[in-house]
């Protein structure tokens, strides 16, 4: 496992970094070549151009990314657990799933799909529970060269359809059912509303989960548990250039339409083992869980992706912090003698203001790094997961990234690199970030504030969005041009290291969960008494931020409670519960601009608080509003 590619001393850090920047044609050959199995290896290492974009890393290379996490383990880790999977309920057993296995069940599930038509360069939509069968079935698209689009089972029937015809999906994958908490969600009802509008689908695969009574569409549904005894567990990978795709994720847009990222199989592989084994330190004997839900992008990553292809042992949670009690997590970390414990400051912040004695009645000794993502983690947070889970013996890698990434960007390695509270520190190696002030020029001395840019490719980077590469050419490289721009606000101190405050743009980061406020609105704006709406964030002591929403009605409403518990339905059935607004506002205005524009601005400041100082609104086309707002706020 020792390799000169994961640093061990701040010293190896520090030149690991300066190789990826001085000459990172070579710094990635070189690591690529020794830690990976290709079929074929690449003409080119890196051709790039940022205005268009155009990126391609390892051009001609050929290979399949499951034979890297599976196939190449089998003859030294063939019986090491590759995934202990802990179910909802802590009565019912779990599962300790060996490579071999891991890889038989892989391609049972490969040669399932491909008795149902799947073929190479298909897309495939997974809309499944965290059982092992979603991470059977997410490799097994990757083992034909199928596509994966994971949608995350708490979205609505809307949603979902919505992502399975901007891709075009042929086959979906669902569940009877899916267990969280105390809930049961009714995957297969919510998949057959949603494939009533999707005409692309030709199969629908469902899982036996909850032994739900289910609806059946004998032409298209048929159960996994039927067509998985049938199917042979032999199945050799398919050839994949690296920059076939590998699977599109849908994260929220600021125009309301989700957008497909698009991941490649050489770059993405490449750059999740190379941040997993750095950041997290893993160490062979290790047992490494990763809290967060296969649909994300951190479960791709994290939970599969990086952990698998290193040979990790990850563990797969089927339920929720909260259930049966707070201390759910930690009885799991003693169950299983977790080392490394990686999850969300929105699930840190609800298990603080939890009772302590749930951490502290169970064994934690076992932990030795801690880490958080998904959004900046406050000063108390960190000072809480520091004392009491980690004992102060744990350090914390704070990882800035984002979907779009791919895989970690900023970030301290476990014990490696200092950690600083509140902060992400320092980048990985091969991720050269720029601080840009509102006129676009990069801010060289420290400290430094503005706005956050990549100014050089990694293996990692999203490739486009599906059939849109205009908007994403528009979303992330006609800002700065000739960079990355990721959206974020970001802060770098006197020595160097980065503090991502949160999102400049129109997208609201609520317990973790990237929402779009366009999208929310146009939610909103189905309800047949709203005349307009505008949706913010405001920060919330649990979830981070919450929702905020201002609207307007065509006419006075009869009942306001009556509007509110509508609206607060209709935003829950189109997007998901994860959306719904925590305070919703009638008023008579929204403040506007003279070409129209509402002025979010003056909304963020009033639904977090602020009442006055709202600068110049003298050229609103309706400041009389701003002050009528301000004195009815919730
Ligand atoms: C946005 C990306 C990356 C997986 C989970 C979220 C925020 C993420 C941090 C962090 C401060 C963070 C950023 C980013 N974010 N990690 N460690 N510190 N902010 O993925 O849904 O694509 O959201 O999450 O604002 O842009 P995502």
């Amino acid at each position: 496992m020792a390799s000169k590619f994961i640093a061990s001393t701040l010293e190896d850090y520090r030149k690991l970094y300066k190789e990826s920047t001085v000459d990172p044609e070579k710094f990635w050959h070189e690591f690529a070549t020794e830690e990976f199995i290709w079929k074929r290896k690449w003409n080119t290492v890196l051709q790039y151009d940022l205005l268009k974009p155009e990126i391609r890393w390892f051009e001609g290379a050929q290979l399949n990314i499951t034979e890297n996490c599976l196939d190449r383990h089998i003859s030294e880790l063939g019986n090491k657990t590759a995934i202990i999977w802990e179910p909802n309920n802590p009565d019912e057993s779990t599962l300790h799933i060996t490579y071999k296995e891991l890889l038989s069940n892989v391609n049972r599930a490969a040669n399932m799909l491909k008795s149902l038509g799947a073929k190479k360069g298909d897309r495939i939509c997974l809309y499944m529970p965290m059982i092992p069968e979603l991470a059977y079935a997410v490799l097994a698209c990757a083992r034909i060269g199928a596509i994966h689009s994971v949608v995350f089972a708490g979205f609505s029937a809307k949603s979902l359809a919505d992502r399975i015809n901007d891709a075009q999906c042929n086959i979906v994958l669902t569940a009877d059912g899916g267990f969280r908490g105390s809930k049961v969600t009714p995957l297969k009802d919510i998949a057959d509303e949603a494939l009533s509008s999707c005409p692309s689908v030709q199969k629908c695969v469902v899982v036996r989960r909850t032994e739900s009574a289910v609806n059946w569409h004998s032409q298209r549904d048929v159960w996994w548990h039927e067509e998985f005894a049938k199917a042979s567990d032999t199945c050799e990978a398919e050839t994949m250039d690296a920059e076939d795709m590998l699977f599109i994720l849908y994260t929220s847009g600021s125009t309301g339409k989700p957008k497909g990222m698009v991941h490649t199989c050489g770059g993405y592989m490449v750059w999740t083992n190379f941040t997993f084994r750095n950041v997290f330190q893993y160490k062979p004997e290790d047992i490494y869980w990763c809290t967060a839900d296969v649909g994300w992008i951190t479960g791709h990553s994290y939970i599969l992706y990086g952990p698998l292809s290193a040979g990790a042992t990850t563990l797969m949670f089927e339920g929720i912090p909260s259930y049966p009690d707070m201390g759910r997590f930690w009885e799991v970390v003693e169950k299983h003698r977790v080392n490394i414990f990686y999850t969300a400051p929105t699930a840190i912040r609800s298990l603080e203001a939890s009772d302590r004695s749930f951490a502290d009645s169970h064994d934690l000794s076992t932990l030795k790094t801690l880490g958080t993502v998904g959004e900046p983690i406050n000063l108390e947070a960190w000072e809480w997961y520091d004392e009491v889970i980690g004992k102060k013996h744990c350090p914390i890698v704070d990882t800035w990234w984002q979907t779009e990434t791919g895989g970690i960007m900023i970030s301290s390695l476990a014990g490696v690199t200092p950690d600083k509270p509140t902060f992400a520190t320092y980048p990985m190696p091969g991720v050269q970030p720029a601080i840009m002030d509102e006129q676009g020029t990069e801010v060289l001395e420290n400290p430094a504030e503005g706005r956050l840019c990549i100014k050089f490719p990694w293996p990692g980077m999203a490739r486009t969005i599906y059939g849109d590469h205009e908007r994403f050419r528009q979303t992330y490289y006609s800002t700065f041009p000739g960079n990355y721009f990721t959206g974020d606000g970001c802060k770098r101190d006197e020595n160097g290291m980065y503090r991502i405050t949160g999102r400049v743009d129109d997208i609201v980061i609520v317990s973790g969960h990237n929402l779009g406020t366009a999208e929310i609105e146009n939610a909103i704006n189905e309800h047949p008494l709203v005349n307009e709406s505008a949706v913010v964030g405001y920060p919330h002591d649990i979830k981070g931020n919450s929702i905020y929403a201002f609207i307007t009605c065509i006419h006075k409403p009869e009942n306001i409670e009556t509007l509110k518990r509508e609206v607060v339905d209709v935003v829950s059935k189109l997007i998901g519960p994860i959306a719904k607004p925590e305070k919703i506002q009638i008023c008579t205005g929204l403040p506007k601009t003279r070409s129209g524009k509402i002025m979010r601005r003056i909304l963020r400041k009033i639904a977090s608080g602020e009442t006055d100082n709202f600068g110049d609104i003298s050229t609103l086309l309706n400041p009389e509003c701003v002050e009528e707002i301000a004195s009815n706020r919730l």
